[in-house]
């Protein structure tokens, strides 16, 4: 009895409500964005249905444990016994898992199968993204062999399976998109394939799930699923070539892109096309974010990081523009701004 009463006094209580406050927390942090409990496709579905019933499944066979283990601990040695009878331990200790795990994995694959099986040769099998430290190309191929690049941005038709190929030319990355569907592994010299299902038009976060170097944690992108109609408009605007500045601010930004040398890294299709070893920039004003999810697309933000990229994203190939005045900065963001 002394020692129940203890074990409530108020400094337990505190203990025992943040013990149950912090995964409730963890929860509400998600809030839908990148998460996995939020599934908003048929692949995203079945692996929350899979992580639902594993839950379930452990949650289970927890309280059946500690039941047992309460009743060993506190009833009479006589009634203890009867949990040492041989049967219970040939149907608790190796039938029950057996038959359980058999189960879970035959449910499992056949799941894996669904989530792999692809459709091949279609137009969306045209999509590749290359991961690159740390950032992400992404390639439109169309039906007569075009090409369109865009960076760090993966825009899908809703409400049908499109096939994405994957590869890398550096490190291993891996590319996940919680709310559509697993992770798939971006290995030089392969090329994988994961297949995006959005239900609905919408945003979904996506980050780079295998440490990759520094700035890992900074190689985020965004899946923006649309209407058929508006991803078509879309891929018609992107495969133009960038507009030409109207405004005298963003005209002066032009000039200054050029001479500051931006085009030997940046290609804007119409301004530069050098070997592009940095994001293609031709319409980066149509983007939400730079730098990889890093940062929102404002003008401000744009010179702000051409000035400070290695304070902001420290190792990333980008140099430091530093010497740049702050008119120059800020015309050369009025136009990357223009360039939608
Ligand atoms: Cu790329 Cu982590």
């Amino acid at each position: 009895m002394q020692e129940l009463t203890r074990q409530t006094t108020p400094a337990c209580k505190k203990q025992t409500s943040v013990l149950i406050a912090m995964p409730m927390l963890s929860l509400c942090g998600c809030e839908g964005v990148q998460s996995s409990l939020h599934p908003r496709g048929p692949h995203a579905q079945a692996i929350a249905d899979i992580g639902w019933l594993m839950f379930g499944g452990a949650a289970a066979i927890l309280l059946l444990v500690m039941t047992l283990a309460l009743y060993a601990i506190y009833r009479p040695p006589a009634q203890r016994r009867t949990l040492s009878s041989h049967v219970l331990i040939a149907v608790g200790g190796l039938a029950f898992p057996v038959v359980t795990l058999s189960l879970l994995l035959g449910y499992g694959v056949t799941s894996m199968a669904k989530l792999r099986a692809h459709p091949v040769a279609q137009d969306a099998a045209s999509i590749e993204v290359v991961g690159n430290r740390w950032w992400w190309d992404v390639h439109y191929r169309d039906a007569d062999g075009s090409l369109m690049t865009t960076a760090n941005e993966v825009r899908i038709p809703a409400g049908v399976p499109v096939t994405v190929v994957v590869r890398s030319d550096d490190v291993i990355h891996s590319f996940w998109v919680p709310n559509l569907t697993g992770k798939v592994d971006l290995i030089p010299g392969r090329r994988n394939h994961v297949v995006l299902h959005a239900d609905m038009p919408g945003s979904f976060r996506g980050q780079c799930a295998e440490f990759c170097g520094a700035q890992h944690a900074r190689m985020a992108f965004h899946v923006i699923a649309e209407t058929p109609e508006a991803h078509a408009a879309w891929q018609q605007a992107q495969r133009a070539p960038a507009r030409a500045p109207t405004e005298p601010e963003a005209i002066r930004g032009r000039e200054a892109f050029i001479s500051a040398g931006c085009v030997a890294c940046h290609t804007v299709r119409g301004v530069g096309t050098a070997r592009a070893s940095g994001p293609d920039l031709t319409h980066v004003g149509s983007r939400s974010f730079i730098a990889a999810g890093t940062l929102e697309n404002t003008r401000d933000n744009l010179a702000d990081y051409i000035a400070r990229s290695q304070v902001l994203k420290p190792g990333s190939g980008m140099p430091l523009y530093s010497e740049l005045d702050e008119a120059t900065l800020d015309a050369i963001a009025a136009y990357l701004e223009s360039l939608e």
